[in-house]
């Protein structure tokens, strides 16, 4: 039985991801494009109902993106927000104008009329508002569903062509009814059945790498991260011992990481695991380095070169896993920002490992289904809601040259940050915290001496999308018992400081 889905049209709004992770909770499987795909490929998708993103453009603008007027005559329901909704009026022969002032932020909405959209949701509500323009005439067979205090047209509808169009952003959080107004579109208007579930997505995956592998040799470059460790599992689950795990230990996990990467998979699973202890080498290379990027790009080289030599001592394999996962992949419809950091992940590997194929198991999933995915293969909790970790490790929370002894200070300091977090019971709030290493020394008294020793910085954010950031506000008391553990239980460190910047301007990493 083919999967129902559903396709959301890429206009270049910032919530395109956020409208596509709220569908997938709702139970439905849907795909972000890019507005330009073309009709051909949407109709051999087969869409149960497509939904138009908000975007940054006008639509009067001559270059504004637009889409074929043949759409809205294919049958497909459709639901347009924002930009989506306004594109749908203007191309359907409506007005749009840009009003005096901008309506942002909270907004009370009221629900006029009975709507397939409006079931059972509240007739006064807030929801999330965020534009200039507005729809001032409305396209012919249209009529309007709900009003607010300064737009007139916040959502409209032809209810016989199944054409839908909300000023308003249900995707956003703030918008108190959104979940249900984006349920009805799925449920009341396209007819979906929500078929979406982790748990047949992973028995099914399991089913299809079984088949797809047959009795061929698998390999995967295991990080002890979310991602490569979902991965592995469910290969594992598929074909046991036909799998390698190379993991390499760079000496620049957190404290005791390594051997827990290794207790989980080498107790648990039935797999080859390689751990390579390359710590040494990467301590080697990094000598004398201080420049962010340049430790960077040695750290990601050394790794594929590490991995490299491993792989070769296994031969050729047939299948190689990655753990890319489904914003990995997303195509924008604008264009790539720039980038401020080169990542380092795995992606680099393929060039350089004989193997025939790439398996990619998590592709189709958002982090939080990963998650979820990684709970129904019985992985361990704490490696499942495991923060993310950068793929360079400590070597870019020490500000500066990398030296082993500042690892070791860096794992300290770290954990014991990390331990007082959870005991107070705050490690689930918060989205990533960690400790951060300067390069600045600072002189300080302990008992009757005199210290001159390393400032360290604490870093905790709350985000959902590690984009933009808030700075946590954790409680001074807390922060203030962190402190005095830490220079109590840490030689080398006397001072402690707390980030109080948000992304942007600041990034969430110190390099
Ligand atoms: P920044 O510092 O750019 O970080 O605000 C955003 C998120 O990305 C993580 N990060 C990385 N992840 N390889 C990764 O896989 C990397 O090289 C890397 N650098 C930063 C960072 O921890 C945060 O979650």
């Amino acid at each position: 039985m083919e999967r129902e889905m559903v396709l959301i049209l890429d206009f270049g709004g910032q919530y395109n991801q956020l409208i596509a992770r709220r569908v997938r909770d709702l139970n439905v499987y849907c795909e972000v494009h890019p507005y330009t795909m073309g009709l051909d490929k949407i109709r051999e998708m087969n869409p149960k109902g497509i939904i138009f993103t908000g975007g940054p453009n006008s639509v009067y603008e001559e270059k504004s993106p637009s889409i074929s007027e043949e759409i809205y005559d294919m049958g497909i329901p459709i639901l347009g927000i924002c930009y989506g909704a306004q594109l749908m009026s203007y191309t359907l022969g409506g007005s749009v104008k840009a009003a005096t002032t901008r309506e942002y932020g909270k907004v009370k909405l009221h629900v006029e009329e009975d709507s397939p959209i409006f079931e059972d949701v509240k007739e006064k509500s807030i929801t999330w508002m965020s534009h200039t323009d507005y729809v001032e005439k409305l396209a012919e067979g249209f009529h309007v569903t709900a009003t607010t205090e300064s737009c007139p047209t916040a959502a409209f509808e032809n209810s016989e062509k199944n054409l839908y169009g909300v000023q308003f952003h249900p995707e956003v959080q703030h918008s108190e009814e959104g979940n249900k107004v984006l349920g009805n579109f799925l449920f009341n208007v396209a007819g979906c059945s929500g078929d979406w579930k982790m748990d047949e997505f992973v028995e099914n995956s399991i089913a299809a790498i079984k088949e797809k592998v047959g009795d061929k040799k698998v390999l995967c470059a295991l990080s002890g991260g979310v991602d490569s460790s979902v991965a592995a599992v469910m290969i594992e689950k598929a074909v046991g011992k036909q799998l390698t795990c190379i993991f390499v230990d760079h000496g620049l996990l957190r404290k005791d990481e390594g051997d827990q990467v290794e207790e989980v998979f080498t107790n648990n699973y039935n797999l080859n695991f390689i751990r390579v202890n390359a710590q040494q080498r990467f301590y080697d290379k990094l000598k004398g380095v201080s420049d962010p990027e340049t430790k960077r790009k040695i750290i990601g080289e050394e790794f594929i070169r590490v991995f490299e030599e491993e792989a070769k001592k296994i031969g050729t394999v047939d299948y190689l896993v990655q753990g890319t996962i489904y914003p990995d992949i997303i195509e924008s419809g604008v264009g790539d920002s720039a980038v401020i950091k080169s990542h380092h992940n795995v992606g680099g590997l393929p060039d350089y490992v004989d193997f025939k194929e790439i398996i990619e198991p998590l592709r189709d999933l958002f982090k939080d289904e990963v998650r979820r995915a990684g709970l129904e293969l019985g992985l361990p909790k704490d490696l499942v809601f495991r923060q993310p970790f950068p793929g360079p490790g400590l070597a870019i929370r020490i500000i500066g040259e990398v030296s082993e002894e500042k690892v070791k200070i860096l794992q300290e300091a770290d954990h014991v940050f990390r331990r007082e977090i959870k005991m107070v019971g705050m490690d689930m709030e918060l989205n990533q915290y960690f400790a951060v290493l300067t390069n600045l020394r600072s002189v300080g008294v302990m008992g009757d001496g005199r210290t001159y020793d390393y400032t360290l910085a604490l870093r905790a954010v709350k985000t959902t999308d590690f984009m933009t950031a808030e700075f946590a506000q954790i409680p001074w008391s807390i922060l203030g018992d962190i402190s005095t553990k830490i220079v109590n239980e840490v030689p080398h460190i006397n001072r402690i400081v707390y980030d109080i910047t948000n992304k942007p301007p600041a990034t969430i990493e110190w390099e």
